[in-house]
């Protein structure tokens, strides 16, 4: 059974999982609209996967006897400068995410809810991955720089294979 204050703040996690696929929905719209199809198409599918955060939330407190709640959202920021903003802004939640599951793992560690401590370590990895690769695509973007359109044509269609390749790099250790 969740502890009350467990319950309140994995609920808690359920809005923010949320609200990330809602940020990233965001920036796929902006990246579509700018002619990134590439960038579009990673942001689409990042939505995706923190809606499948937030569902696999939600069915854990489900099943330990909890009552999760499915949140209101708040708009997210629709309009952006460049990539680089869009991919800075994307670093920032990331870092604000590993801090809200740190602090989650740190409360069910004091509360000694060691099934809540092994459910979260598959998000500490996650945000480990996400970080590494937000990090990555920000310094090859700086590589290229904003004025370059070829530099940019290229990395828009080689973000999927970035991507991938990051997170086999970061799977192999
Ligand atoms: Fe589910 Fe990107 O945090």
């Amino acid at each position: 059974m969740l502890s009350e204050s467990i319950e309140k703040q994995l609920n808690h996690q359920v809005q923010l999982e949320g609200q990330s696929s809602n940020v990233y929905l965001a920036m796929a719209s902006w990246a579509e609209n700018a002619g990134y199809e590439g960038v579009a198409s990673f942001m689409y599918r990042h939505s995706d996967e923190e809606r499948m955060h937030m569902l696999k939330l939600i069915k854990f407190i489900n099943e330990r006897g909890g009552k999760a709640c499915v949140p209101a959202l708040e708009e997210p920021n629709n309009q952006y400068n460049d990539l680089q903003d869009v991919f800075q802004s994307l670093l920032e939640h990331e870092q604000h995410v590993t801090n809200e599951i740190n602090g989650l793992v740190h409360m069910s560690l004091n509360e000694k809810d060691y099934t809540t401590h092994n459910f979260l370590q598959w998000y500490v990895s996650e945000q480990l991955e996400e970080e590494a690769l937000a990090r990555t695509i920000l310094d090859k973007l700086k590589i290229i720089g904003n004025d370059s359109g070829s530099g940019l044509y290229l990395f828009d269609r080689d973000i999927l294979n970035i991507s991938a390749d990051t997170a086999n790099d970061i799977a192999a250790g």
